[in-house]
């Protein structure tokens, strides 16, 4: 499984770099605007600055909805680096946008989905990862693990290439929902993924391995 950082945080990304278990970056408007970064020339050096951090997959949203736009942007943001993905609303013209971009060899992130229908126009349309929202569908009562289960067994079904990004993720048993079901990538905050580390009996059992190693060396 691997694992994205949801944030355009710097500090956090590399934070999570550094620990040698990151897989790539989600940002999205919303992420971009927390940091402070509007502006053409500023949202496009941020993005850079995020490349260079990270080994992987950095997925650029769009501003547009209409095609044309979604085209002119998306590829600009393409061009950015390699590690760039092009996030897409599911919405009509996204899905049209999503087909070009996926037969001019461009990766994309279908976001902004929340039922097995979308999911499975986004991979019929060719996108690289499709954005199931689980934390979303939770505050909605609406159960988000079921619709990764759901999806998976849809593209099982077809052979579709398509990679699950469970987004939207808010704590560690949303990450091992998805890890049990087969997601094939969590997107989630920096405190989700060092959620991962911690256990009473760890932070216990080093305690007492502490003291008893200082007792026999007689300090
Ligand atoms: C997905 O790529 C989104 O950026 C994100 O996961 C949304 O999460 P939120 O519902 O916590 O805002």
């Amino acid at each position: 499984m691997k694992f994205f950082i949801d944030t355009a945080n710097l500090a956090q990304i590399k934070e999570a770099q550094d620990l040698g278990v990151l897989d790539g970056v989600t940002t999205n408007p919303s992420l971009m605007a927390k940091e402070g970064i509007s502006g053409e020339e500023n949202v496009i050096n941020h993005y850079k600055a995020i490349c260079d951090i990270v080994d992987g997959d950095v997925s650029a949203e769009v501003i547009a909805t209409d095609f044309d736009n979604i085209i002119k942007e998306g590829e600009a943001l393409a061009a950015l680096n390699p590690k760039i993905v092009v996030k897409v609303p599911m919405i009509k013209d996204g899905v049209k946008a999503i087909k070009y971009f996926s037969q001019k060899g461009i990766k994309t992130n279908c976001t902004l989905v929340f039922s097995a229908g979308q999911a499975l126009l986004a991979a019929k349309a060719g996108a690289t990862y499709v954005s199931p929202f689980i934390g979303r569908l939770d505050d909605i009562s609406v159960d988000g693990l079921g619709l990764i289960e759901e999806i998976r067994h849809i593209y099982d079904n077809y052979g579709f290439k398509t990679e699950i990004l469970a987004a939207s993720v808010r704590h560690s048993a949303h990450l091992l929902g998805c890890a049990k079901i087969g997601a094939d990538v969590m997107t989630g905050p920096l405190s989700v993924i060092l959620s991962l580390l911690k256990h009473p009996l760890t932070d216990s059992g080093l305690a007492q391995f502490l003291a008893d190693h200082a007792k026999a060396a007689g300090k």
